[in-house]
């Protein structure tokens, strides 16, 4: 997408929009391979609040043979995505107005509205907190993350199409094999932070969403494919996990590698050797890397990122809604003995590193 059309569609939104008093258009966020997204803001009437959400547009088609990159198909192949899901607490949602600008200009190209998530990507949140110097986050920070991370792919695993507008914590349903979709696009830019929540899991982190539904795939029927795109998903939320473990959010690309850990007496192999194994030596003794972090965390995340051939340790969503939340219940700040892991360090610190110039 060339300058000149990305400035002509800026203009285009903004005339649309502000045609309608119930809107302004407020930015232009980013561009991606096929769509690029604005911020708009939204006022029922004079009095109500202004509610703001994400245009996402399709690019105008460049070249029309190539039907697997359709930008128009993928924006419409994202929205059905996105409303099989739609009731999902860590899925970004979908919205639809009454005659909005767009449809009355009859405007060419595929687009989406979907609430707006103010916090910001992942990535960035780990670039904010290296350049405040933040050198770790609590080991209970990273477990309500985790957390968040596997709600959103239940969503996916189980997704609930919800008609009336609510939204529920995504949990894996009982007697329900897993069926849903693969992301296949779910890394430290697809994921943002949300608002902080006044109790409950978000209450002392904000909440984190999934979003970006382009190259999701359907998981085939069988048992067996419906398990390997829960595996999918649970193998990338584990490659973020290491991220914000490790707070780089490029180290593994960098050094690739393999680590065999002992769990219950079986090796397992992975490819997150960053948490077993420091440049210094192996794990456990003496040279842990990360020695702050809580062994648990480490084994599970270590599991999520299993070799193929150890496919079969990699952990099912429905363990990990139960051991996650047991581990947020039971381990709290006296558990690891630290100041730095009581609820009002946390909180902070999510401000500080969200929030603070
Ligand atoms: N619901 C949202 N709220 C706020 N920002 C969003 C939202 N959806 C996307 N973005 C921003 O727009 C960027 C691109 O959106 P995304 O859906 O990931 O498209 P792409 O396919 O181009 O990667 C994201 O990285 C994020 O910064
Ligand atoms: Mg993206």
């Amino acid at each position: 997408m060339t300058r000149e059309l990305e400035q002509e569609t800026i203009r285009l939104l903004t005339e649309y929009f502000s045609r309608d008093p119930r809107f302004a258009f407020y930015d232009y966020v980013a561009s991606g391979s096929y769509g690029s997204t604005y911020r708009i803001q939204y006022r029922e009437n004079e009095n109500s609040q202004i509610t703001d959400f994400l245009i996402k547009l399709a690019h105008q088609d460049e070249d029309e043979d190539d039907e697997d990159e359709d930008p128009q198909l993928m924006i419409e192949t994202e929205r059905n995505f996105l409303r099989a899901m739609r009731g999902g607490e860590h899925i970004s949602r979908l919205i639809e107005f009454n005659d909005d600008p767009l449809t009355v200009h009859q405007f060419p190209r595929s687009w989406l509205a979907l609430e707006w998530i103010p916090n910001g990507t992942v990535i960035n949140f780990i670039r904010k907190a290296r350049d405040k110097g933040v050198t770790r986050l609590p080991n209970r920070l990273l477990w309500r993350l985790f957390l968040c991370l596997v709600r959103g792919c239940c969503g996916m695993s189980w997704p609930r199409n919800r008609q009336d507008g609510r939204t529920e914590t995504e949990l894996p349903i009982p007697g329900v094999p897993a069926g849903g979709f693969a992301h296949r696009d779910l890394h430290t830019s697809n994921v943002l932070f949300g608002d902080l929540g006044i109790a409950g899991e978000h209450g002392i982190s904000p909440i984190m969403k999934i979003i970006d539904f382009g190259l999701t795939e359907m998981a085939a029927p069988t048992p067996a494919m419906a398990q390997e795109a829960m595996d999918a998903n649970v193998q990338a939320i584990g490659k973020v996990m290491i991220e914000l473990i490790t707070l780089n959010p490029r180290i593994i690309y960098e050094r690739e590698g393999t680590f065999v850990f002992n769990h219950l007496g079986q090796d397992i192999e992975t490819d997150a050797h960053l948490i077993f194994q420091s440049e210094l030596g192996m794990y456990p003794l003496p040279f842990r890397p990360y020695e702050w972090l809580d062994d648990w965390m480490r084994v599970l995340v270590g599991m999520c990122r299993a070799s193929p051939a150890n496919a079969q340790h990699i952990p099912n969503l429905q363990s990990l809604s139960v051991w996650i939340p047991y581990a947020i219940r039971n381990r709290d700040a006296r558990f690891y003995g630290n100041r730095e892991e009581s609820d009002v360090f946390i909180r902070q610190l999510m401000c500080h590193i969200l929030f603070d110039a």
